[in-house]
């Protein structure tokens, strides 16, 4: 299973009976949307108010109003499971949320099946800003290439390093990795890592299904931010990079850099790409241990 937009799927998906219940708890009234599945099980979902639907029908080309309600986003990560911790990404939201284009926290909670993050819609204009993975976005890929790579350098230059809190440093996430993988890394490509070229606060997973556009196809905002934490800025580049070329095809690598405002590094690329890559292997070793992490998904077709 991979990372997935269910929401635009030709076959519908359903959302669990757990994310169901929760969503209920949280939202009463709410009609609930599958959005988004992760490869570790994780699932988020649109709650869209009922009040706000209504007042929208009575009142064509009416904006959102905060008294009708506003939707929200319910990411929900079962115990266990190998993705950040949505508590750990409402820490992260709830501090740079101050000073970057982020969505606002409304909720967050753990219960014996799992975690969960309720953050509200991102808006620009009256309408929900929309993931650069849409099919719409993909077929103008220079225009959304270009606003990835502005959006991930309005990041870094809004965040304030001095005053955060999360680190994740190349030889903090080396050291993560030896531990996890029982092996030492010093000598491999990941062990050395290269002297950092600017420190900022990193996204932490700066991919193409993490950044918001608005209607026009501008950069809005980021949403997955729980592994954001101080690190060589490459960390992100590289990351965003890949992702631009693996989402919308080849060709668009110098786009972004010169979008970001950066000339080509290919020793931290390649660097910061094996060290993510690195890690994504042992998570995938883990749930591959843990097959019923999965069994919430089977249980709900
Ligand atoms: N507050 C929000 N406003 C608008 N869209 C949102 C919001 N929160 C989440 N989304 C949408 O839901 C999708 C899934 O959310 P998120 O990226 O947090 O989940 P994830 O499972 O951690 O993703 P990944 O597979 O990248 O790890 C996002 O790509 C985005 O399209
Ligand atoms: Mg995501």
């Amino acid at each position: 299973m991979s990372s997935a937009l269910v929401g635009i799927s030709p076959t519908p998906v359903e959302v669990p009976p757990v994310v169901h219940d929760l969503a209920g708890r949280l939202r009463p009234v709410a009609t609930v949307v599958p959005v988004w599945r992760n490869e570790y099980g994780g699932f988020t979902a649109r709650l869209e108010d009922c009040a706000q639907l209504e007042d929208r029908r009575n009142t064509p080309g009416r904006t959102t109003s905060r008294a009708a309600g506003r939707s929200s986003y319910l990411k929900w990560v079962p115990r266990g499971s190998a993705c950040p911790s949505p508590l750990a990404e409402a820490d992260r939201l709830v501090w740079a949320g101050s000073f970057a284009p982020l969505p606002r926290v409304l909720d967050a909670g753990r219960d014996r099946h799992g975690s969960w993050l309720l953050t509200e819609a991102v808006e620009r204009g009256g309408a929900i800003a929309t993931s650069a993975i849409e099919p719409r976005w993909r077929s103008q890929a220079k225009r959304s290439a270009i606003a990835i790579g502005l959006g991930l350098r309005r990041l870094h230059d809004l965040l304030p390093v001095d005053t955060c809190s999360f680190v994740r440093t190349a030889e903090l996430r080396v050291a993560a990795l030896t531990r996890s993988a029982a092996v030492t890394l010093r000598g491999t490509p990941w062990g050395d890592p290269p002297p950092v070229d600017r420190l900022v606060v990193c996204h932490g997973d700066a991919t193409v299904p993490n950044t918001l556009l608005d209607r026009a196809g501008r950069f809005v905002a980021h949403v997955d931010v729980g592994d954001l934490g101080v690190a060589d800025r490459w960390s992100d580049i590289a990351v965003t990079t890949r992702s631009v070329t693996r989402r919308y095809g080849p060709g668009l690598e110098p786009l972004v850099l010169a979008a970001y405002g950066v000339a080509p590094d290919p020793v931290r690329t390649s660097y910061y790409r094996a060290l993510w890559d690195a890690e994504e292997a042992v998570r995938v070793r883990r749930v591959a241990r843990r097959p019923d992490r999965r069994g919430y998904l089977r249980r709900a077709s």
